[in-house]
């Protein structure tokens, strides 16, 4: 099937990402996306930084030969190590996902956040947990590294009976804050274990995507630039709206189907 070129790139070391991917569709109607997920190599969590960061500038380089108007980053983790390098090389918008550790912190109380090893031993993270708890005095934010939770989810995906609670930290938090996008899967099983609110960042990714793209438009108004040929090509065929990229590209396009396709239609 021949890429169009001029969509927005998602990359996620797995099946993470489409959790962003689903609420971006859901919100941005009209759009088409790229979903990079580089499966072979997930989880990333564990990985050294410097294989992290290899990893992601492979699917950059194919982002950029997309021409892409903007990337995602569906990763809390390589948002924490490669976001700033990123930016620093690419002209085009790339939108992070970050712990909402705020939304958590608002209710005060406990607050668990859950994150992968590296997003934990990160600098940007850590600064992050340092500043929340420097506005937020009411609450207590402990974060923990759930070093196989995400490798889990990415096997066991299609097992419905699959249980992941002997991955989750103990106690009795007042709120949990998912800070992998793998996590979003069993976001009602982690509600039901802690049995208070759960909080993920794809809301507010999606927005801002949303309000970019939005700027975009009226900016090509206001200087007269035609919308893109591909644009409009995709737009009469609606099915074409993603295109799968990536060591997982055939997996990702099934579960996708399976689990978000039919409600994003
Ligand atoms: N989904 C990713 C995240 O948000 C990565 C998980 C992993 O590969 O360890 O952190």
């Amino acid at each position: 099937m021949r890429i169009l070129k001029g969509g927005v790139g998602f990359f996620d070391s797995g099946i993470g990402g489409m959790t962003v991917l689903a609420e971006c569709q859901k919100r941005c109607p009209g759009e088409f996306f790229y979903y990079y997920g580089d499966n072979k190599h997930a989880p990333y969590g564990n990985l050294p930084s410097e294989k992290i960061r290899r990893f992601v500038k492979k699917a950059f380089r194919r982002f950029r030969k997309l021409k892409v108007r903007a990337v995602v980053l569906a990763c809390n983790t390589v948002t924490a190590l490669c976001i700033d390098e990123l930016r620093g090389q690419y002209s085009f918008p790339i939108i992070g996902a970050e712990p909402a550790l705020v939304e958590g912190a608002k209710r005060g109380g406990e607050v668990f956040a859950l994150v992968t090893r590296a997003t934990y031993t990160s600098d940007r993270f850590q600064r992050l947990l340092s500043d929340v708890a420097r506005r937020y005095p009411q609450s207590n934010v402990t974060a923990y590294p759930c070093d196989l939770l995400a490798g889990m989810i990415e096997r066991h995906i299609f097992d419905p009976d699959f249980s992941y609670v002997t991955y989750f930290p103990k106690g009795t938090p007042n709120s949990v804050v998912l800070g992998c996008t793998h996590y979003i899967y069993i976001k009602e099983e982690v509600r039901g274990f802690y049995q208070c609110p759960v909080y993920d960042g794809n809301e507010g990714i999606a927005k801002r995507l949303c309000s970019i793209l939005q700027k975009e438009r009226i900016e090509n108004k206001r200087s007269h630039k035609k919308p893109k040929k591909a644009k409009k090509k995709v737009e009469k065929k609606r099915f074409l709206r993603i295109f799968f990229l990536g060591s997982g590209k055939k997996g990702n396009k099934r579960l996708y189907e399976q689990m978000f396709a039919y409600k994003n239609r």
